[in-house]
C-alpha cells in the first residue's frame, strides 16, 4: 500500500488563473497572424492546455503527444519515450508545446529535438510550473506561470501515482514511498 498524503496549498486557484490571463495575453501578442498549433503533451498539460487555449483568441489546431519519462517514480530515469505521436504535420507550423512541469528538463529537451526535425516555422513552450533548481540539461521555459522549488507537487494536472490531477490548486504532498 502507498502511503502519500497532502500537505497544503503551494498555488491557489485564483492566483493560477490571473497567471494564465497575462500569459494568454503575451502568447496572443507573440503569434498575431500565425498558424499556431498548439501541443499538450499527455497526460499532465490536459488541464492546462484546455485552459489556457480557451483565454487564447487565435485560430489554433490542438494535437496531443504522449511520452514516457517518469514512470510511477519521482526521480527521473532519463529515458524518454514517444508513446503517443502527433497527428498534425507542424512543417512551417508556429509550434507551442504546452507542459505541466519541467524539471529535470529532459523530456521536453528530447520533445524539442525531435519536433525540430519536422520543420516547424517556431517552436516554443509553455509551462505552468519550472523547477529551475532540478535542471540537468539547459532549456529555457518561454511562456512560465511560476518557478517552485524541487519539492514534489501534485494537482492541477500533475499527478502522484496517477492521482489529484483533478484538484484546482497545487499542493504539496507528503510521499513515503514512491509515487
Ligand atoms: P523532466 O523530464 O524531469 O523535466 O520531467 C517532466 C515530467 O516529470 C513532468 O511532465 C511531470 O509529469 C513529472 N514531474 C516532475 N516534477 C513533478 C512534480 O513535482 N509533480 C508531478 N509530476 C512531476
Ligand atoms: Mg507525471
Amino acid at each position: 500500500m502507498r502511503n502519500f498524503q497532502l500537505e497544503s496549498v503551494v498555488i491557489e486557484k485564483e492566483i493560477i488563473e490571473k497567471r494564465l490571463d497575462e500569459l494568454a495575453r503575451s502568447i496572443e501578442k507573440d503569434y498575431e497572424d500565425s498558424e499556431l498549433v498548439m501541443i499538450g503533451i499527455l497526460k499532465g498539460a490536459f488541464i492546462l492546455l484546455a485552459d489556457i487555449s480557451r483565454r487564447i483568441k487565435l485560430p489554433a489546431l490542438i494535437d496531443f503527444m504522449s511520452v514516457s519519462s517518469y514512470g510511477d517514480e519521482t526521480t527521473t530515469s532519463g529515458v524518454v519515450r514517444i508513446e503517443k505521436d502527433l497527428d498534425t504535420d507542424i512543417k512551417g507550423k508556429d509550434v507551442l508545446l504546452v507542459e505541466d512541469i519541467v524539471d529535470s528538463g529532459l523530456t521536453i529537451d528530447y520533445l524539442l529535438r525531435t519536433l525540430r526535425t519536422r520543420e516547424p516555422s517556431s517552436l516554443r513552450i509553455v509551462a505552468l510550473l519550472d523547477k529551475p533548481s532540478s535542471r540537468k540539461v539547459d532549456v529555457k521555459v518561454d511562456y512560465k506561470g511560476f518557478d517552485i522549488g524541487p519539492d514534489f507537487v501534485v494537482g492541477y494536472g500533475l499527478d502522484c501515482a496517477g492521482l489529484y490531477r483533478t484538484l484546482p490548486d497545487i499542493y504539496s504532498i507528503r510521499i513515503e514511498d514512491d509515487c
